[in-house]
């Protein structure tokens, strides 16, 4: 199966969201990914519900949304209610990670548990037939335009390994520093998904930019 990509609003122009969701619409992003973040879980706050129910009129593609928040589990009625396709939950912020997962799938969505770099895949050992999509950060969350950090490609051989061990079909999805070079690396380790912030939002075409992602 082809890769998907999905841009990451979070290196968007906030003063032309409209244009900037009609330009997603119109390239070949598969998804468009939405960074919560709440100044707790990560130093760093992004943006919230509001924008995600104002994307979701207009938007035609289905839409990931990365929670790098804490508790989560409290707002799955209303990521549901924004018109997620895929929640991510940090395995980091869950204390209750199966019952959650459980909530997120009632609600209608996917479910994906998010790895932060220093968090070891063999701790999905128990989880990893319940998720749809395991999201590997490849840099510290908090923040778009960061370092790749290289062992992610590593990281990614090794889960991919571990969900064809166990003849599931979890997607794999990376999250940080993703560009032309990185990009292909993942996908040759065996990414299904890539996020790409800045390099899609910084390029001077990122139709383009998408399609070259895409084309890789
Ligand atoms: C970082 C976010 C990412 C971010 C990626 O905490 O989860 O989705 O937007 O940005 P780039 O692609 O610029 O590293
Ligand atoms: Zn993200």
């Amino acid at each position: 199966m082809k890769h998907k990509i999905a841009p990451s609003l979070l290196a968007a122009d906030f003063l032309n969201l409209q244009k900037e969701v009609e330009m997603i619409n119109n390239s070949e992003a598969d998804w468009l990914h939405m960074d919560i973040m709440d100044g707790v879980f990560v130093p760093n706050i992004s943006f919230g519900f509001p924008v995600l129910d104002a994307v979701k009129p207009i938007l035609k593609k289905p839409m990931d949304v990365h929670l790098m928040i804490v508790e989560p589990q409290k707002f799955v009625k209303e990521v549901a209610a924004a018109g997620a396709y895929m929640m991510n939950v940090h395995y980091e912020a869950c204390t209750h990670l199966h019952r959650t997962i459980g909530a997120i799938k009632e609600a209608g969505m996917k479910a994906a548990v998010t790895l932060n770099p220093h968090t070891p895949i063999s701790l999905l050992e128990d989880i990893i037939q319940d998720l749809d999509m395991v999201l590997l950060m490849s840099v510290n969350p908090g923040f778009g335009g960061q370092r790749f950090i290289e062992y992610s490609v590593n990281k990614t051989a090794r889960l991919k390994e571990m969900i064809r061990e166990k003849g599931l079909d979890t997607l794999i999805e990376v999250d940080g520093g993703v560009n032309l070079d990185t990009g292909k690396r993942l996908v040759d380790a065996g990414a299904d998904v890539l996020v790409a912030g800045s390099f899609v939002f910084s390029s001077p075409d990122p139709i383009r930019t998408i399609k070259e992602l895409k084309d890789m």
